[in-house]
């Protein structure tokens, strides 16, 4: 069989048979099946060892997005979210962006910043130039605390050295660029950042409060560019609707930040799935949004010259695949299998084509029907279940509400008692 993440009707099929085609796909073991499949994946003792004062274990809906063809590789996509819609709008998107070629994605390496605080210098410009002077032996304290990561090629790259005006007066803020390989890197960048700290007060004569990692990982960027061809858009016209929706976000914080945050339904849906950290990927997002000093949409639309449509997406995604959850969660190990990423930035590629995927799906939604038709369906359904329908009733009561125009929690319940009473009746 060849390795398509094209599955025709994939959503239709008992979870059995969606799974038996995840399990064919990524090559699963019966054992990653029955983890899957059994919603007591993530042992008590190991959730009581990943955080504090553990007194149970949350479960969310583990999916997966079809159709995803990126820099010309299928990938299945598990993503971890409560919202309805999410997956299968990723899912439509980059069926769309297959019809134009699929993905296109790249990511710079993977750096991270380490900031540490210096106060209290008599010179400021001085400092700086004394602790440029010795980048090569601050680099080399920085290393010593990690030989591993940097046998492996990272490690501590480069200094920079920053002054800015605070309320308690000028701050010479030092910059440690470290290349974190496979690993999200905060705790790399964190150890090596308190190690090299003694040394600049020493050199400077200054002191040292803060030293970690900074969210806005401007160095460690990704993104993905596709182009949808008009006619698998529906026309013109949802080009162009599509470009006034982005003129708007351009123009209009208001709409930017939920512009962006349906660019964020698709990348954080994967990072959950893929056990990262996923406020330090929503700080870094929205700080890199308004890095130019007013909040922008993170993505850009425009037409080509052939009338098509072409999406760019660029952001910092520090993503790991070593270390943290990633590695601990059971389920975690088993969403980077299904995703068979070799490195994080391979990972990162694929999160960013996500989240253009879901901007993508949310901006033709928006300009053409109305995102509400779609998540009326899935939101009746929820209430059908949150007034205790169960098996075919949900479907029963879901459709009556739709067909009615009706979706409230007040009609699913006279629905249901309606069903069961003529149930009960036959
Ligand atoms: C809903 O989760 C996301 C949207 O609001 C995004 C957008 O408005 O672009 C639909």
């Amino acid at each position: 069989m060849k390795r398509t993440s094209r599955i025709p009707g994939f959503y239709k099929l008992p979870i059995i048979e969606r799974v038996k085609i995840v399990k064919e796909f990524a090559e699963l073991t019966d054992e990653e099946v029955s983890a899957l499949l059994n919603t007591g994946s993530l042992p008590l003792d190991l959730a009581d060892r990943m955080i504090e004062n553990v007194i149970g274990v949350f479960h969310l809906p583990f999916a997966v997005a079809t159709n995803f063809l990126i820099n010309g590789k299928d990938y299945l996509v598990p993503m971890v979210i409560e919202e309805p819609s999410v997956v299968a709008a990723a899912s439509n998107a980059a069926k769309m962006v297959r019809a134009g070629g699929g993905f296109k994605a790249e990511t710079t390496p993977p750096v991270m910043i380490g900031q540490i605080q210096l106060t209290n210098v008599k010179d400021p410009v001085e400092a700086k130039e004394q602790i440029l002077s010795e980048k090569e032996k601050i680099l080399e304290i920085a290393n010593e605390q990690d030989p591993i990561l940097v046998k492996l090629g990272g490690g501590a790259k480069d200094v920079e050295v920053r002054i800015i005006d605070t309320i308690k007066g000028p701050m010479v803020i030092v910059h440690l660029l470290v290349d974190v390989r496979d690993a999200m890197g905060a705790n790399a960048v964190n150890t090596m950042a308190e190690a090299v700290a003694p040394y600049i007060e020493k050199i400077t004569g200054g002191k040292v409060y803060l030293r970690i990692v900074s969210n806005l990982a401007v160095k460690r960027l990704a993104r993905a560019e596709c182009v949808v061809p008009k006619e698998v858009l529906g026309g013109e016209d949802v080009v162009e609707g599509i470009l006034y929706a982005y003129a708007f976000a351009k123009a209009d914080p208001y709409r930017a930040a939920t512009h962006n945050k349906g660019i964020m339904n698709g990348v954080i849906a994967v990072a959950l799935a893929t056990g990262n950290d996923t406020r330090a990927l929503e700080a870094g997002a929205h700080a890199y949004a308004a890095i130019t000093g007013r909040y922008l949409p993170l993505s850009t639309w425009e037409m080509t010259e052939k009338g098509d449509l072409r999406g760019f997406l660029e952001m910092p995604m520090a993503v790991g695949i070593v270390g943290g959850a990633t590695r601990v969660n059971p389920l975690a190990k088993i969403a980077l299998k299904i995703l068979g990423v070799k490195t994080a930035s391979e990972l990162a590629q694929v999160m960013v084509s996500v989240g253009l995927a879901n901007n993508l799906a949310a901006l033709k939604a928006l300009a053409t029907e109305g995102i509400q038709k779609g998540h009326m369906k899935l939101h009746a359904r929820n209430l059908a279940i949150a007034v205790g329908a169960t098996g075919e009733l949900i479907d029963l009561v879901a459709e009556r509400m739709i067909k009615e125009g009706k979706i409230r929690m007040e009609r699913a319940r006279e629905i249901l008692e309606e069903l069961k009473r003529k149930m009960k009746a036959s």
